[in-house]
């Protein structure tokens, strides 16, 4: 999980590779390199840590030359160092290559390798491709990457320059991400749009063996057999601002301030226009066809797969089909019961994790029919999907997501929606009330973010606390789940989540005098249920934090702080009560002074295994 960027034409390649890195470093940030053409040399330069060192060990000696790669890493075969750092370069110093991915047969290719006298400098996986690109290389350098390619295997997205081609880049993917921008007189190549953006919105998505030779004023794709490919130019839309900060300290509490748009803007364009029930009549759904779906497996990591347990809950009550929800890495390898009567539901907001890139196509082989729900357009989870809805939350950012999960939330409330629509098993009635809500949301999330003094308040008294529970039973134990993992990621506290049913089995010896709780009681058909167990960690001495909808007054005589959120059905409370979740996550890591972007030893999009 790294970001490459390349860059061939009239203006100066440095300048061009730092600033698309810096837009990168939301995939991997432990070391940065570039390789420039200077001079009729390639002349590389690697730091280990942020771009920001590379900056400063170039700085008053950048590279000055019109093509170059560069890459910002997140370690997979080798510790971060300067020598693990990519580019990487072959003997001859003539060939340089940066690669997002894993080249999986890479230790019999370097044995074979150094057998005919290759020397290797890292230790990673990637040295083998430019090793491997000077032994076949014969006089063309296009020749010598595909038979490259013919030999290694794995996921990989790769961009070549050498030094006997002084005017060209060669790019290719299989499995991770890569698009070429499309400038007047000079062609960028990144793993992801925000790098290019400012400096084209001309682009072409390249797809799985599709290779690329791009020069300063043409781009030939060709597919794996070498026969040309016609692309469609995808223009983006964004506005440029829209990955910057925009004024907020971090892009996580921006993405959290921008929560009532990204859910106006998934809810929107799916609604009925009077209001009263769900339009995704694009899927083509009918009864027949849903009728002949037995089973739906929903697969996703991390909040992803927060997400889903909620999905799961929405569609089983909503919709009464039986559903699974499955954390992706194990999916795949747990032999799941699948067949053309089982539908698997994606969720990702890149698109490109590969646990969940591997688990759609492995149920997409046995014969499931297939959704994603996606944020980014044109990813490889949504060209990999037989249908694909999207999340209309803007460009994320921040490795904690946050507006991705409750774009989420709302797809997976209205996918039920629309099902139970054309099964027919809510009625019109009950389907009206729920729209309703629905297009109060936006609204109510606004709401949530208004007044956060109080929250700032607790992450200050508690953010030094080593441990921190949540619980909550229902939908309330799927927002646990998702609070804790903010916690976690950004600020390092210890955070567990249980069903606070559970917590007699075991748990509860671990609530002693002054352990924080957070106590999530919104589910009405569990909410007795929940409040014998705050008054079981109450009387061990915990401090409890709960969150209830507004109208509440019980729970406040059993809890030590209270904070609301706006009363709506139940079925939404979920995507209004993770909001003071994720800003206590946000204000406790403020207070811990934590890198609250990019914390360590995480990345934003986790391509690899
Ligand atoms: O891009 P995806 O939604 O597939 O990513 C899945 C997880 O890696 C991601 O949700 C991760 O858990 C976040 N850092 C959590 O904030």
């Amino acid at each position: 999980m790294c970001g490459i960027v390349g860059y061939v034409g009239d203006n100066e390649a440095t300048q061009f590779l730092l600033d698309g890195l810096a837009k990168l470093e939301y995939r991997g940030y432990d070391s940065a390199g570039i390789a420039v053409g200077e001079n009729g040399t390639i002349r590389v330069e690697k730091s280990v840590g942020r771009l920001s060192a590379l900056r400063d060990k170039i700085a008053g000696n950048e590279p000055h030359g019109h093509i170059g790669i560069g890459h910002t890493r997140w370690a997979t075969h080798g510790r971060p160092s300067d020598l693990n750092a990519h580019p990487h370069t072959d003997c001859s110093g003539d060939f340089a290559v940066v690669h997002n991915g894993i080249i999986e047969n890479y230790l019999s290719l370097k044995e074979e390798l150094i057998e005919k006298g290759h020397q290797f400098r890292s230790e990673t996986d990637t040295e083998v491709v430019a090793h491997l690109l000077e032994e076949v290389y014969e006089g063309d350098f296009e020749a010598a990457v595909r038979e490259v390619l013919r030999r290694i295997e794995g996921s990989y997205s790769l961009v070549f320059m050498s030094r006997r081609d002084p005017d060209t880049l060669i790019c290719t993917k299989q499995d991770n991400p890569l698009v070429i921008g499309l400038g007047d007189g000079e062609n960028f190549i990144a793993s992801d749009i925000p790098a290019i953006i400012n400096r084209t919105r001309r682009t072409y998505i390249l797809n799985d063996g599709e290779l690329a030779v791009v020069k300063k004023d043409s781009v030939w794709i060709t597919n794996r057999s070498g026969e040309p490919v016609t692309k469609k130019v995808f223009e983006v839309k964004w506005n440029a601002e829209a990955a910057e900060k925009g004024g907020y300290e971090h892009f996580m509490l921006k993405e959290i301030y921008e929560q009532p748009k990204a859910v106006r803007a998934t809810i929107s364009p799916r609604m009925a226009k009077d209001g009263r029930s769900v339009a995704m009549d694009d899927l083509g759904w009918s009864k027949e066809f849903l009728s002949s779906i037995h089973k739906i497996d929903i697969v996703a990591c991390g909040t992803a797969y927060h997400a889903g347990l909620v999905a799961k809950y929405y569609i089983e009550k909503l919709v009464r089909i039986p559903v699974e929800c499955d954390i992706a890495s194990e999916y795949r390898y747990r032999d799941p019961i699948v067949d053309e009567h089982t539908m698997i539901i994606v969720f990702s907001q890149s698109g490109e994790t590969s646990d969940t890139l591997a688990a759609l196509k492995e149920a997409k082989r046995r014969g499931a029919k297939s959704l994603a729900i996606t944020n980014v357009v044109g990813s490889s989870i949504a060209r990999e999907s037989d249908q694909v809805i999207y999340t209309w939350a803007g460009p994320e950012i921040a490795v904690a997501s946050t507006k991705a999960y409750t774009t989420q939330l709302i797809l997976a409330f209205m996918l039920s929606l629309y099902m139970a629509q054309i099964l027919e098993t809510q009625t019109e009635a009950r389907i009206a009330e729920l729209c309703s809500a629905l297009q109060r949301l936006p609204g109510q999330v606004g709401e949530t973010i208004e007044d956060v003094e109080p929250i700032k308040t607790f992450a200050k008294k508690y953010g030094f606390n080593e441990d921190v529970f949540y619980i909550g039973r229902s939908l309330d134990y799927d927002v646990s789940l998702e609070g804790a993992l903010k916690l976690k990621e950004v600020s390092y506290i210890h955070a567990e989540a249980y069903a606070a049913g559970e917590l007699k089995h075991g748990t509860l010896a671990l609530i002693v005098e002054g352990v924080p709780v957070i106590a999530i009681a919104t589910q009405k058909s569990v909410y007795e249920k929940t409040l014998s167990n705050i008054k079981e960690v109450k009387a061990r001495d915990a401090v409890v934090i709960g969150i209830a909808a507004e109208g509440d007054n019980e729970l406040e005589k059993y809890v030590d702080h209270v904070i609301k959120v706006p009363v709506t059905d139940e079925l939404l409370i979920p995507v209004l009560a993770v909001v003071p979740l994720q800003l206590i996550a946000y204000y406790a890591a403020i207070t811990r002074g934590c890198d609250v972007d990019k914390p360590r030893n995480l990345a934003k999009s986790v391509t690899v295994e």
